[in-house]
């Protein structure tokens, strides 16, 4: 059974980091017809909420049985109306529309789930279909799909997380045999440990430096609550030098669906690589980050002051001095961040609204991942323009308190801000002949 989904456009559907089981599909109930749980809500959950709504996952409550959806049918149809459940933040208006890890419902799925809610959440006759087959829990998310184990699995050293429900960071160097010849990665996937981990890792980094090179780091991962792999499109790898290394890590643990404490937690890192021969014909970057608070070289929050009880705006800008390509981006504000977009102003004067999430939560690290034929691809000299916004107000649901200032700051009621870009550097050759490809 392949792992991906397919929706009922047809396309392939995956959740970057949670593969959905399934494929299960039911029709919209024509108008006056009765919408049950077993016949018509039922499938919609199993294809877009249980993979994580259920026992043993970090979300709240399992979806997998009646009584439960039924209990939580008002807050479940408040959710998926706003487009807050499953989570895919994107603005459906403006921007790229076509991503590979689209996992939003249709409008039809979101009347069915509103109109069963409506009705007084009936259970109906019979039997639900049978619920997907899932994963074992700690197992490699991207086996199926690359049909192997990863060729190298890299761990950081073991971190006591306290019970204290705090923001904690651990950073430990740690020396690996690496391997014996350069390879070229075409996937990465960041595992945090099983069950504990999953509910306290809320997002972490990877880098990669041989001890006999020159110095330089290789982004190896990047992981948020929601995004845990990347594949890189067809054609595109990342190369890893041979010899002895030592991996860095930058993990930040915010107890976020636990209050126990999780003794010893270990990261796991596993890389793919494109069959030995193959070089790929583009080098990527990987996600690289663009910020917006301009913290680089700027006093700490200089850019970030928000008044209470009001809205800020930020805005970044970033020239390529190459051509480039566009694989995925990936937000990042804490618990203000409400708004952040990506636009192409183009050297010759037009400007264009690449992505933009309307929808932020800071619970949600999600990465949009662009379909292959829809990815940006830019001349030299175009200009990134990021956008943020902030709600400090109480409409902001998740604000922790509306009436303080807000500043610049790494825990999650502090604000910064800053997108992840999978970004391919491109030579003028390479970007004429994908020129040429479209
Ligand atoms: C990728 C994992 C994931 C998927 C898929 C997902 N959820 Fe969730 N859901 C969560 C997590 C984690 C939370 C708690 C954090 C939050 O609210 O963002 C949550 C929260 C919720 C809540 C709020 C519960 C409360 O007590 O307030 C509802 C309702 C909900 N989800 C319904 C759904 C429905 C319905 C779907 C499918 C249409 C769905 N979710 C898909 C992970 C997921």
């Amino acid at each position: 059974m392949t792992r991906r989904t397919v929706d009922r456009t047809g396309r392939r559907v995956r959740l970057a980091g949670l593969l959905l089981a399934g494929g299960m599909l039911a029709a919209a109930p024509a108008a006056g017809e009765d919408v049950t749980f077993t016949g018509d809500v039922a499938p919609i959950l199993w294809k877009h909420c249980v993979e994580c709504h259920r026992p043993g996952s970090f979300a709240p409550m399992s979806l997998l049985d009646y009584d439960t959806a039924k209990r939580y049918a008002g807050v479940i149809k408040r959710r998926v109306q706003e487009r807050l459940m499953p989570p895919w933040h994107v603005d459906r208006n403006v921007g790229v529309q076509a991503y590979k890890n689209d996992v939003s419902l249709s409008d039809e799925q979101i009347a069915t789930i509103a109109r069963w809610v409506d009705a007084g959440a009936p259970r109906g006759p019979g039997d639900p279909p049978p619920p997907p087959v899932f994963r074992k829990g700690g197992a490699w998310q991207l086996e199926a799909e690359l049909q192997r184990p990863p060729d190298l699995i890299v761990r950081s050293t073991p971190y006591d997380v306290q019970a204290n429900g705090q923001d904690q960071w651990w950073g430990p160097s740690v020396r690996v045999d690496g391997i014996d010849e350069p390879r070229w990665i075409q996937a990465y996937e960041f595992k945090p440990s099983y069950p504990g981990g999953m509910k306290v890792v809320h997002h972490g980094h990877a880098y990669y430096r041989t001890t006999g090179g020159d110095g330089r780091e290789l982004p190896i991962a990047h992981y948020g609550v929601g995004k845990s792999y990347e594949i890189f499109p067809q054609d595109v790898g990342m190369l890893l030098p041979a010899g002895e290394a030592v991996v860095r890590w930058n993990l930040h643990y915010a107890p976020f669906a636990t209050t126990e404490a999780v003794p010893d937690d270990v990261v796991e890192v596993g890389l793919w690589f494109h069959p030995e021969g193959v070089t790929p014909r583009i080098e990527t970057a990987g996600e690289v980050l663009f910020r917006v608070d301009r913290m680089g070289g700027m006093p700490r929050g200089g850019d970030i002051l928000i008044p209470p009880n009001s809205y800020k705006v930020i805005q970044g800008i970033h020239t390529l001095d190459r051509p480039a390509l566009i694989q995925s981006f990936r937000p990042h504000m804490h618990t203000r961040g409400k708004e952040m977009s990506i636009e192409a102003l183009y050297p010759d004067g037009r400007r264009e609204m690449l992505g933009k999430i309307d929808n932020y939560r800071h619970n949600w690290q999600i990465t949009y991942l662009i379909e292959e034929g829809a990815q940006p691809l830019l001349p030299q000299g175009t200009t990134l323009l990021f956008t943020s916004v902030f709600d400090n107000t109480a409409a902001n649901e998740i604000n922790p308190d509306p009436n303080q200032w807000v500043v610049f700051g790494r825990r999650g009621v502090d604000e910064m801000s800053h997108m992840w870009v999978g970004i391919s550097y491109l030579v003028e050759e390479q970007y004429q002949m994908l020129l040429a490809e479209r």
